[in-house]
């Protein structure tokens, strides 16, 4: 089997740069890219605490099954691993299930 993780980040570096913003800093990401990838790929790994405990809460599943990666967008809670970023994209911390 080829390993196309090479390949694969290669093209995701060829795609343009989108800007959108993460607790008010600006986060670049590549088109295509969702929320929580792009937020990865920038060293982000904690997008929520936990109700109860306030546990840090990031990517877990990425296929949009865990609601750990919860988010804020325009007041909604979103799964950021199901949001595709956009440019001007306001995205906070904090979702709630
Ligand atoms: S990481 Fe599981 S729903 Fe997003």
């Amino acid at each position: 089997m080829t390993d196309r993780r090479p390949l694969r980040l290669a093209e995701r570096s060829a795609r343009p740069e989108v800007e959108f913003t993460f607790d008010g800093q600006t986060v670049r990401g590549r088109a295509g890219d969702t929320v929580a990838m792009a937020l990865w790929a920038s060293g982000c790994r904690v997008l929520r605490h936990s109700s109860k405990e306030g546990a840090p809460r990031g990517v877990l599943c990425n296929m949009g099954i865990c609601y750990e990666c919860l988010v804020r967008i325009e007041g909604a809670s979103v799964r950021a691993c199901l949001q595709p970023i956009a440019p001007g994209l306001v995205v906070e911390s904090g979702g709630r299930p």
